[in-house]
C-alpha cells in the first residue's frame, strides 16, 4: 500500500472507531464477539492467483457504547456517514432497519463493518448484521424477510440446513456485483459433511473442499497411523456462506467455507503452516501473510494461538478460488499454545489405544 493510502485509510479507522480508538488497552476491554480478545478490529488477507492480496478490516463502530441498542445506533451512523464521505447509498441497509435494529436487541452483536482497503484511499464497505437480533428464536424468519425485501424471494429456501444463523451481510458502494450474504453456523461439521453444503450450481468440487477443510483443520493420518481425516469440528463450528448478486435462478452464485483454525491448532505456526499449504495447492504467494503476521505483532508464532483465526475457501461463480486469512490484532491479549501432551508410558499407552 502506498504511504498516502495507509496514512488516509490509518485515519479512516480511527474515525469509524471513535472514541474506541482513543481508550487506554490498558483499560480491560469491553465486550465485543468481533475477535476472541475482545479487540474490536480484525485485518484480513484476500488472496487470488497471479495478483497482490486485498488488505480488509473489519471492525465495530459502536464498540463500548454502552449496550447493544446503543452499539446498533453509532454503527449504522457511522455506515451513513462513510457513505456520505464516499458517495454511495444506503438504501439496502435503511430497508432493512427494523428488522436487525428492534428497540431491545439481543447479541451477540449489533453492526459491524469491514473495509477492503483498495489503493486510492476510498475503500469498499461491507455491513454485518445480527439475524438473532430479535432472539434466536427468530433468526431463520429474519433472514427470510430480509432477503425478500431485497429482491431474492427464492433464496431463503436455496439454503443449506445448519444450526445458527451467525451474520446477514450487505456489500454496499461501488461493487461490480454487490452480494448479499448469509452465514450459517454448523456443529460437528466433517469434511465430508462441508464438501456438501454449497449450493451453487456448478461450485466448487467436493474433492477441493474436502481437501480445504483437512488441511486448515488439521485432519489427517498422523504420525502413528491413526487417521483423523473424518474427525467433525467438535469445538468451534465450521462456517458456511452463501452470496446471492441476482434474484432470477434463485440460487447463490457464492460459497464460502470458514474453518476457525486456532481452535485445531497448537499454536500459530502450525496455523500458518497450513495456510501456507493451502494458499500454494491454489496457485497463490504466502509471503504477504507471513509480512502482515509480523506487522500486528512481535510475538513469536509458536508462543501463542488464534494470531490466525479462521481460513475461508471462497468460490464465486465464474472466478478463480479466493483463500482469506484473518489476523486478529490481539491488542489485548494472547492465547497460550496448547501444551503438548507427554508422551505416556508404554503400559498406559497401550490401555489407551
Ligand atoms: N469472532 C467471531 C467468530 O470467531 C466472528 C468472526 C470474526 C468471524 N471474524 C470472522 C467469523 C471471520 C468468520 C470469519 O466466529
Amino acid at each position: 500500500m502506498s504511504g498516502a493510502d495507509s496514512a488516509v485509510y490509518a485515519q479512516t479507522l480511527l474515525t469509524a472507531l471513535g472514541p474506541a480508538a482513543e481508550r487506554s488497552l490498558d483499560l480491560p476491554p469491553e465486550e465485543s464477539f468481533l475477535s476472541d480478545d475482545h479487540t474490536p478490529v480484525e485485518f484480513s488477507l484476500a488472496f487470488v492467483p497471479d495478483a497482490d492480496p486485498t488488505l480488509r478490516v473489519l471492525l465495530e463502530p459502536g464498540y463500548g457504547a454502552g449496550g447493544l441498542a446503543e452499539n446498533g445506533r453509532v454503527g449504522l451512523r457511522v455506515v451513513r456517514e462513510m457513505a456520505r464521505r464516499w458517495g454511495f447509498d444506503t438504501k439496502r441497509l435503511d430497508e432493512l432497519e427494523d428488522l436487525f435494529f428492534p428497540p431491545e436487541p439481543k447479541g451477540p452483536l449489533a453492526l459491524w463493518c469491514a473495509l477492503e482497503l483498495l489503493p486510492g484511499g476510498v475503500p469498499k464497505a461491507k455491513v454485518y448484521l445480527n439475524p438473532a437480533a430479535s432472539g434466536q428464536e427468530r433468526s431463520a424468519e429474519t433472514v427470510r424477510e430480509a432477503l425478500r425485501r431485497l429482491g431474492h424471494r427464492q433464496a431463503f429456501a436455496a439454503l443449506p440446513e445448519g444450526d445458527r444463523h451467525l451474520f446477514f451481510a450487505l456489500d454496499l458502494g461501488d461493487w461490480e456485483e454487490p452480494r448479499v450474504k448469509v452465514y450459517l453456523a454448523h456443529h460437528d461439521l466433517s469434511a465430508a459433511e462441508a464438501a456438501g453444503l454449497s449450493r451453487v450450481d456448478g461450485g466448487p468440487g467436493r474433492k477441493e473442499i474436502k481437501r480445504f477443510f483437512r488441511t486448515a483443520a488439521g485432519r489427517g493420518v498422523d504420525a502413528d497411523g491413526f487417521d483423523h481425516r473424518d474427525v467433525p469440528l467438535d469445538r468451534r463450528p465450521g462456517l458456511t456462506c452463501h452470496a446471492f448478486t441476482e434474484s432470477r435462478t434463485g440460487l447463490p452464485s457464492g460459497f464460502t467455507l470458514h474453518i476457525p483454525v486456532r481452535d485445531y491448532a497448537r499454536d500459530d505456526r502450525e496455523a500458518l503452516d497450513r495456510a501456507v499449504a493451502v494458499l500454494r495447492r491454489h496457485g497463490m504467494d504466502p509471503a504477504p501473510l507471513v509480512r502482515a503476521l509480523s506487522a500486528v505483532t512481535s510475538r513469536r508464532l509458536q508462543d501463542g494461538v488464534g494470531l490466525i483465526a479462521y481460513l475461508g475457501l471462497v468460490h464465486q461463480q465464474g472466478k478463480p478460488p479466493r483463500m482469506n486469512a484473518y489476523i486478529s490484532s490481539e491488542a489485548y491479549e494472547v492465547r497460550p499454545p496448547v501444551p503438548v501432551a507427554v508422551p505416556v508410558p508404554f503400559p498406559q499407552a497401550e490401555v489407551v489405544h
